[in-house]
C-alpha cells in the first residue's frame, strides 16, 4: 500500500500508459508556489540568440530530463541528441519529445502555436568516442549526408551539452575501461571537435565573451564526486580534486581536460558539478529508483555497510535549471557547483522513502559495503546562487514524493528495464553480497 496523501498528484498519466510520455506539468513544479515567480528565478531568454544545442548523452536520466525541459522552455532552440544507447539509454523517455518535435512527427499544436514546420529534435545513434561522427556532426555533414534535414537547416551546434557518460559507480569498481573510453576519450573528443570547429585557426579571446554575443559554450556536466569525500565542511569550486572511484577518477580526468582546453585555446567551457539527483528516468540500479521498485516489488533493500553515508539530493528539474541558468549567464573558463544542501544518511532516506510507500522497515538489508565507499559529499552552492540567482525550487520531501509517484505511475518502464539483462547485472552485484 502506498500512502497516496503523501504524494503528489499524477497528472494526465495513468499507470496503463505503455511508454512513459511525461506530460511536462509532471516534470516541472505543479503547484504555484514550486514554480518560479520572479524574473530571478528563471533565467533571461532575450539576449539569445535561436540556439542549436547538441546534447550528448540525451537518452539517459538527467538528459532526457534536460531535453524535456529546455525544449519547453526555449522555443526557438534545436536540440541534437547524441547518444549510444548503452544499458542505461532509453528511447523510450524521449517517445513524446520525438513526436512533438522531432522528424517524422512534428505536432500539429506545435506549428500552429509556432508556425514553424521545422523539426527541433534530432536523434543521432553514436558514441562521444566516435571523432568522425562527431566531426560530421559539428561541420553539419551528418546531416546533409544523411539527407535528415529536409529543410536545409543550420544543424551545427552552437552549444555542446555534455551529458555522455558511465556513471554508475559501482560498474567502474567491476570494469574501469568503459568509463575511460567514454568519460575521458569521448569528452577530449568532442572538445577537439569544438575547438577545431568553433575556432579554427584562432583562439577565442577570454574577455571578449560577453553575455549578449554568447558565440559558444561548451558546458561539461560534472559531478561532486571529483572531489573526493569530506566528513566535514563543504567543497567548494576552488577545493582540490581528489576522486576515489574509477568513475569519479575519469570525471576528474574529464574536468582537467575541459580545464586544459579553456587555458590553452580559450575554447569556452564551463564545468558544473552536481549533487546525486533524483527524479523521473533514473535507471534502477542507482539507489532511489532501485529501493523504489525493490519495495514495490516486496524485495529486500540492500544497504551498504553501516547506512550511514552521507549524500546530497536534489530533483532533477531543479539541476536542469541550473544548467540553463549556467548556459545563459555562466561565464566561460568557470566552475559552479550544484546542490540543494539537502543532505541525509541513506538510512535515513531508504526509512523515509519507505514510510512515504507505507512499506515495512524490514524490507531493509545490510549488505557488504562498496568499496571505497565514500562518506560524504557535500557542496558550497554559494557562487552560483550568488553569481547566476539560480536556487533550489524542490525540497527534498517534495522531490521523494514526486520521484515516488512517478515509479508508482510509471510500472511499465522499470518493469521492462529490470526484466531485461539488468537481471543479470541484479545477480552478480547483490546475490552474494
Ligand atoms: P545515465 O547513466 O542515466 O545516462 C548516461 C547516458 O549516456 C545514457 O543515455 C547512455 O546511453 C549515454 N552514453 C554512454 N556512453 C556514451 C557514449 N560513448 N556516447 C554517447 N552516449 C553515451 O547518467 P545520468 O545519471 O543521467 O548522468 C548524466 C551525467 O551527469 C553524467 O555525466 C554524470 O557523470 C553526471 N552527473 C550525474 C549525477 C546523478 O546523480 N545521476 C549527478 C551529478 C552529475
Ligand atoms: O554525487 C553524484 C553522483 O551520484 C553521480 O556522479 C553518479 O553518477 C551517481 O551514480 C551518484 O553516485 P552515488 O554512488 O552516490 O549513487 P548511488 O545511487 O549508486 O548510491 C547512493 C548511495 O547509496 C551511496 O552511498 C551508495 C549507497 N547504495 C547504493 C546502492 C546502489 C546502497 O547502500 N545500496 C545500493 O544498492
Amino acid at each position: 500500500m502506498v500512502r497516496r496523501d503523501l504524494l503528489t498528484k499524477t497528472q494526465g498519466l495513468s499507470s496503463k500508459t505503455q511508454y512513459p510520455i511525461p506530460k511536462t506539468q509532471n516534470l516541472r513544479p505543479k503547484t504555484q508556489n514550486l514554480r518560479p515567480k520572479t524574473q530571478n528565478l528563471r533565467p533571461k531568454t532575450q539576449n539569445l540568440r535561436p540556439k542549436t544545442l547538441l546534447v550528448t548523452g540525451g537518452a539517459g536520466f538527467i538528459g532526457s530530463n534536460f531535453i524535456h525541459y529546455i525544449l519547453n522552455e526555449h522555443p526557438d532552440w534545436t536540440v541534437i541528441n547524441l547518444d549510444k544507447l548503452t544499458y542505461a539509454g532509453n528511447l523510450a523517455n524521449l517517445a513524446d519529445i520525438e513526436s512533438q518535435y522531432g522528424l517524422l512527427n512534428p505536432s500539429k499544436d506545435l506549428v500552429a502555436k509556432t508556425q514553424d514546420l521545422r523539426p527541433r529534435y534530432f536523434f543521432v545513434r553514436g558514441s562521444i568516442a566516435d571523432r568522425e561522427l562527431v566531426d560530421a556532426l559539428f561541420s553539419g555533414e551528418y546531416f546533409a549526408a544523411n539527407s535528415l534535414n529536409p529543410n536545409t537547416q543550420d544543424l551545427r551546434p552552437s552549444i555542446v551539452v555534455n551529458f555522455a557518460a558511465e556513471s554508475h559507480v559501482d560498474r567502474s569498481i567491476l570494469d574501469a575501461s568503459p568509463f575511460i573510453e567514454t568519460n575521458i576519450k569521448g569528452t577530449q573528443v568532442l572538445l577537439e571537435a569544438a575547438r577545431t570547429h568553433w575556432l579554427g585557426s584562432k583562439t577565442q579571446d577570454p574577455t571578449s565573451n560577453t553575455q549578449d554575443l554568447r558565440p559558444n559554450i561548451f558546458l561539461q556536466v560534472s559531478t561532486d564526486e571529483v572531489y573526493g569525500a569530506t566528513e566535514k565542511g563543504k567543497f567548494t569550486e576552488e577545493s582540490p580534486l581528489s576522486p576515489n572511484s574509477p568513475y569519479s577518477a575519469s570525471k576528474a580526468a574529464a574536468d582537467f581536460l575541459c580545464h586544459a582546453y579553456w587555458k590553452t585555446y580559450q575554447l569556452p567551457v564551463i564545468i558544473t558539478r552536481c549533487s546525486n539527483n533524483l527524479g523521473p528516468f533514473q535507471f534502477p540500479e542507482k539507489l532511489i529508483p532501485l529501493a523504489i521498485t525493490n519495495a514495490l516489488e516486496n524485495k529486500p533493500i540492500p544497504i551498504y555497510g553501516d547506512g550511514l553515508n552521507v549524500r546530497d539530493w536534489i530533483y532533477v528539474l531543479d539541476h536542469c535549471r541550473a544548467l540553463d541558468f549556467t548556459l545563459q549567464k555562466g561565464k566561460p573558463g568557470e566552475i559552479y557547483n550544484i546542490a540543494a544542501n539537502e543532505e541525509r544518511t541513506n538510512l535515513e532516506l531508504i526509512h523515509r522513502l519507505l514510510d512515504v510507500m507505507d512499506n515495512p522497515q524490514s524490507l531493509i538489508k545490510f549488505v557488504a559495503d562498496r568499496p571505497g565507499h565514500d562518506r560524504r559529499y557535500a557542496l558550497d552552492i554559494t557562487k552560483i546562487t550568488r553569481e547566476l540567482g539560480w536556487k533550489p525550487l524542490y525540497s527534498f520531501e517534495k522531490a521523494l514524493a514526486a520521484t515516488v509517484d512517478w515509479y508508482l505511475n510509471h510500472e511499465s518502464w522499470w518493469r521492462q528495464i529490470k526484466s531485461g539483462d539488468y537481471a543479470k547485472y541484479y545477480d552478480r552485484m547483490y546475490s552474494h553480497r
